[in-house]
This record gives C-alpha cells, sequence and structure tokens, in this order.
C-alpha cells in the first residue's frame, strides 16, 4: 500500500498569511503541517486517541465498505484546525488499504483540475479535499455528479467547437474537510453519507497525546510536566505538539533536558502561552472588546481591524476556542464578552450579576 503524497503540483496547501509576532497561535494552526509534525502522526486508529464518535463511526464504515469490498461512502470531516481532520483521512487510507490523494478547496480552479485528480484514481482511493468549503463554485457542480454516479461532463473547447465530454471515474471516495461546515452549501452537504464534527480534546486525552509525541521525539518528560502542556494546549494536539518543541528546547537550554512542571510552565509564559491556553491575541481580542466597546456586542470585523489580524483568522483560530470555554458569546449582534472573559483579562464584568459574583 502506498501513501501518495502531494503529486498534483497545484495541489499546494496555500501559503500561511505572515506571522504578526503576536501570531504564535496562527503560525500554529495555519501553516502547512512540517515534516517533524508529520512524524507524530497516528497511522491508525489503535494509535488515535479521543474523539471517540467519530472514530467509532468510521470504524463502522470502514469495517462495512471492506466487508462488502465496496469504496467507503463520502465522508465530511469538519471543525477547527488541529484536531486531527488530515490525520484521519491517511488513517481512513491507511485502514482500507487504498491511496490517499491530498488536495485542498482553492488550488481547484478548474473542472480540468478536478478531473486531472479524479482520473489517476484507483477504484477504492480517497481522494482528500481539505478546506473544501472553498472550492470554486463552478468545480463544486462538477463534483456532484462524480460523488453520486462517478462521472464527469466537461466542457472542452470553447465557442462553436464546444462540446461535453462525458469522462467514467473509479469508485473512490471523497473525504472533506472543513473549519467552517457552515460555509458548505446544501447541495454538497447532501452528498456526504457521513457529516461528523471533531471536538476539542479534553485534558485527560491531550495528555496521553504529550506522553505518546515525547516517547516517539524520546524526550524526558514527568506526568506533571504532561500536565502542564495539555491543560495549555486549547483542546489541540497539533497545538500540544508544537508546544512539546518548544519546551523540549526550553528544557534543554535552562533545565538539564526534562519537561518537568516548572520547566513546561517556564517555557510556556516565555511564549506568553498562559495557564488556560489563551495566548496574547486572545487576550487582546476580549481587552478591545472590554476596553473599547464595553464587552460588545461589536462585529468580528471591527475585532478584527481593533487588533490588527483578518477576521477569518479570528473566526477560525481564535473564536472557536473562546466561545467553547465560555470568554465569549455569538450574538445576532456581533460577539459579547462573559463574566469569565472579563475575569481572564483581570477585570470584572461591570453592572452584571455574573460580575459582582466574582
Ligand atoms: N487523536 C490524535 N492523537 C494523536 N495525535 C493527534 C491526534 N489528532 C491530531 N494529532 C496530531 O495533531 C497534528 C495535527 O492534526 P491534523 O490532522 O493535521 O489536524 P487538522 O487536519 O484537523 O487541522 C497531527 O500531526 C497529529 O500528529
Ligand atoms: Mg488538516
Amino acid at each position: 500500500m502506498s501513501q501518495s503524497k502531494i503529486e498534483n503540483p497545484k495541489s499546494k496547501i496555500a501559503a500561511p498569511p505572515a506571522a504578526t509576532g503576536l501570531g504564535y497561535l496562527t503560525s500554529t494552526l495555519v501553516a502547512p503541517i512540517s515534516p517533524a509534525e508529520a512524524a507524530l502522526r497516528p497511522l491508525s486508529f489503535a494509535d488515535f486517541t479521543g474523539q471517540p464518535k467519530t472514530v467509532e463511526r468510521l470504524q463502522v464504515m470502514v469495517g462495512a465498505a471492506k466487508k462488502r469490498g465496496d469504496p467507503l461512502n463520502h465522508i465530511l470531516l469538519s471543525g477547527p484546525p488541529g484536531l486531527g481532520k488530515t490525520t484521519l483521512a491517511f488513517i481512513l487510507g491507511h485502514e482500507l488499504g487504498k491511496n490517499v490523494r491530498v488536495t485542498s478547496g482553492p488550488v481547484v480552479e478548474k473542472a480540468g483540475d478536478l478531473a486531472g485528480l479524479l482520473t489517476n484514481l484507483e477504484e477504492g482511493d480517497i481522494l482528500f479535499i481539505d478546506e473544501i468549503h472553498r472550492i470554486p463554485k463552478t468545480v463544486e457542480e462538477y463534483l456532484y455528479s462524480a460523488m453520486e454516479d462517478f462521472r464527469l461532463d466537461i466542457m472542452i473547447d470553447q465557442g462553436p467547437n464546444a462540446r461535453s465530454v462525458r469522462l467514467s471515474l473509479p469508485r473512490f471516495t471523497l473525504v472533506g474537510a472543513t473549519t467552517r461546515s457552515g460555509l458548505l452549501t446544501a447541495p454538497l452537504r447532501s452528498r456526504f453519507t457521513l457529516q461528523t464534527r471533531l471536538d476539542y480534546y479534553d485534558h485527560a486525552t491531550l495528555e496521553g497525546i504529550v506522553r505518546r509525541s515525547c516517547g516517539l521525539l524520546k524526550v524526558a518528560l514527568d506526568d506533571e510536566g504532561a500536565r502542564e502542556i495539555a491543560t495549555r494546549s486549547r483542546g489541540t494536539p497539533r497545538i500540544a505538539n508544537n508546544l512539546i518543541n518548544f519546551c523540549r528546547d526550553y528544557a534543554q537550554e535552562r533545565a538539564q533536558g526534562r519537561i518537568t512542571r516548572a520547566t513546561a510552565a517556564a517555557a510556556l509564559e516565555l511564549l506568553e502561552i498562559d495557564a488556560r491556553g489563551l495566548d496574547e491575541m486572545d487576550k487582546r481580542m476580549l481587552r478591545i472588546m472590554a476596553e473599547n466597546y464595553k464587552g460588545g456586542p461589536v462585529g468580528m470585523s471591527t475585532i478584527a481591524v481593533a487588533v490588527g489580524e483578518e477576521a477569518e483568522t479570528l473566526e477560525e483560530v481564535h473564536e472557536p476556542f473562546l466561545i467553547q470555554e465560555g470568554y465569549l458569546q455569538r450574538t445576532p449582534q456581533g460577539r459579547a464578552l462573559t463574566a469569565k472573559g472579563y475575569a481572564a483579562i483581570g477585570l470584572k464584568a461591570l453592572g452584571s450579576e455574573q460580575g459582582a459574583l466574582l
């Protein structure tokens, strides 16, 4: 079995936006995965901890498809960056013994690009489309018949010579990943047999992931060190793995190479990641809302201008965690700071009952 990497030269993940100085989190979560990180990627369900519901759903589908000798049905994985969507797509390929071809929504610009990808697949192979919500509408329409009937009617030539050519495709599986499932159109969404959402990991599961990664990297770490990294990783394995790298360097330079609670805490303070996993950009957002907008509600584009970051990045990278942990609320009028949000930046929510309780 071969797990092909990116073969279509156009299938590169778009370059990350320039780091802003405050952007540790952004550069961790938006950047393409590094080879060092790829080495930590679990290759089978047995290696992949957490996300029990999603994993069970996928295992049922894989088991059934293998027994029937059918290709797997199309699957949509959604959830914030760094939780394991790409990892699961590769695990599916590995468990099925099939190839995984990788591309990403914005790089499939024309129907011809899609045709090139699909006609190169073998029966049962997986086409993984990352950021599938960013696929151009004109290409999306071709996906419908490809997913449903395994055929592609494409127009070749233009003007009087234009004609439609029907390509029949191998029965493949589309695995789509998206950080913004709400942006997917209904017709595309309805063509996925399984839509499953990945959630942030709890601390105990992340601790296990931290121990596994340190084991693979041969980094010395004690239980409290693992816990410290886990609690500051905002429920995200990809962040945990990145923090491990920095903690390892820090431990080597300052603490005889061993990651303990104290070394992990000191290293992460140096990155300005606090005990709750909030970074400077998170706090800057909360502070702007409290100080300039009386806690909101305020629109994300306004916050974005005020903190000097793109609204899209804030929505994808920062906001989901802030909402899930109850620092922010989404209201029809915009984002509003909660009492917990005020507390995180050392302020009280003025005039609110909850604020008085703090
Ligand atoms: N359940 C897990 N167990 C161990 N490591 C994981 C898990 N999920 C993700 N990772 C690690 O986190 C990194 C990022 O995961 P990835 O699949 O690229 O996330 P996404 O595609 O959702 O942004 C991977 O390199 C992998 O090492
Ligand atoms: Mg990914």
